[in-house]
């Protein structure tokens, strides 16, 4: 059988999970790494194999099957420009960029080369969320509220607006992905920051942000963030229909319905391996079941950057569909 060849572009934490992962799979071979602070690609390299290439270009020189993306937010773009160039098949983690004419510019170069592609939103492959997904069916959702209340993690470009985007763009993108699945389109966003950066070196975003949301469907929701603790302390959404409560978070589904309440447990780390699964086999031409193409993280990022937008600028944000006249009475518009 002939291996699947990965290559790299970043070899920070979450690289290393991905390495880590793709090393446990028996049809996958890391060839390569690439990382502008050389000494991780080395770390990286020296527990997981393959070799430390000078930067993208090298990489692609290597003829990789296929390349992961796993830069800060800010640094997205050139790495994914030079890897759809070569048109190589594209893993890139979430959130895809800080802003959206990044991922928009992204987008379009992967729709128009039709590249294969896939983003970290391996919440996607929770198994509680296939029978939330049931459980709702023709029952309309009437309320969401999600949650991503953590601390501030030890990277230094986190805590910086500029960098990372915030913590509705750099952590809650997953529970807002979610929220996309299981309630639909948000159609308006109003957020609050508290405008307190949490106390750490450099902090210049909100320690705290919470959102109005509205749906297409009718529903309405809420949304809040939060570093200001020491530990993860939750994250997650509940969703309300009628005579049903869903609770969902990484471990598990609660559901309460006229039945009683109950408990399906999750597997976070079995999400994790299944997103890899599912990418090499679809590079692989023997699998179908990418669930986050580019494109598909494109709708949250641009959600997260509504809530994001809204809380920065004081105003209401309302989504359009990608190819309605933004005509729209007040506030910022984003496309969506
Ligand atoms: N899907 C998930 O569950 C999950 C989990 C953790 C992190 N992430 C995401 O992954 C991204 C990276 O997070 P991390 O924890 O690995 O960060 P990190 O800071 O640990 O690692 C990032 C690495 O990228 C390197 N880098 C920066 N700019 C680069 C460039 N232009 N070219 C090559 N390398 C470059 C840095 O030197 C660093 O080694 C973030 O967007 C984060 O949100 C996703």
């Amino acid at each position: 059988m002939r291996k699947c060849r990965v290559g790299l572009i970043g070899a920070g934490g979450v690289a290393q999970r991905h390495a880590r992962v793709l090393s446990g799979f028996d049809d996958v071979e890391l060839v390569g790494v690439t990382d502008v602070a050389p000494e991780a690609a080395s770390a990286l390299v020296a527990r997981y194999g393959g070799r430390v290439h000078a930067d993208v270009a090298a990489l692609l020189a290597a003829d990789p099957d296929a390349v992961y993306v796993c830069v800060p937010p800010f640094a997205h773009g050139p790495a994914e420009e030079a890897v759809i160039d070569a048109g190589v098949p594209m893993f890139v983690e979430k959130p895809v960029a800080v802003d959206l004419v990044t991922a928009e510019r992204i987008a379009a170069l992967v729709a128009r080369r039709g590249l294969r592609t896939a983003v970290g939103h391996h919440w996607r492959y929770l198994g509680v969320l296939d029978q939330a997904r049931e459980l709702l069916a023709g029952r309309p959702v009437r309320m969401v509220s999600g949650v991503w209340l953590d601390k501030v993690p030890p990277v230094s470009w986190w805590p910086v607006r500029d960098r990372s985007g915030g913590p509705v763009v750099e952590q809650a993108a997953h529970v807002l992905d979610l929220i996309r699945v299981l309630a639909g389109e948000v159609t308006e966003v109003t957020a609050y920051g508290n405008g307190t950066p949490p106390p750490v070196d450099g902090a210049d975003i909100d320690s705290v942000t919470t959102a109005a949301l509205r749906f297409a469907d009718g529903a309405v929701g809420t949304l809040s963030a939060a570093c200001v603790l020491g530990w993860k302390h939750r994250a997650g959404l509940e969703i309300l229909a009628d005579g049903l409560a869903l609770s969902l978070t990484e471990d598990g589904l609660t559901i309460r319905d006229a039945d009683g309440e109950r408990h399906v447990p999750a597997d976070p780390e079995a999400a994790r391996v299944a997103v890899d699964r599912a990418f090499v086999d679809a590079v692989r031409g023997v699998g179908d079941d990418v669930r986050v193409p580019y494109a598909e993280a494109l709708g949250t990022q641009r959600l997260a950057l509504a809530v994001a937008d809204s809380a920065r600028t004081g105003t209401t944000v309302r989504l359009t569909a990608p190819d309605a006249p933004a005509l729209l009475t007040s506030g910022v518009t984003v496309d969506a």
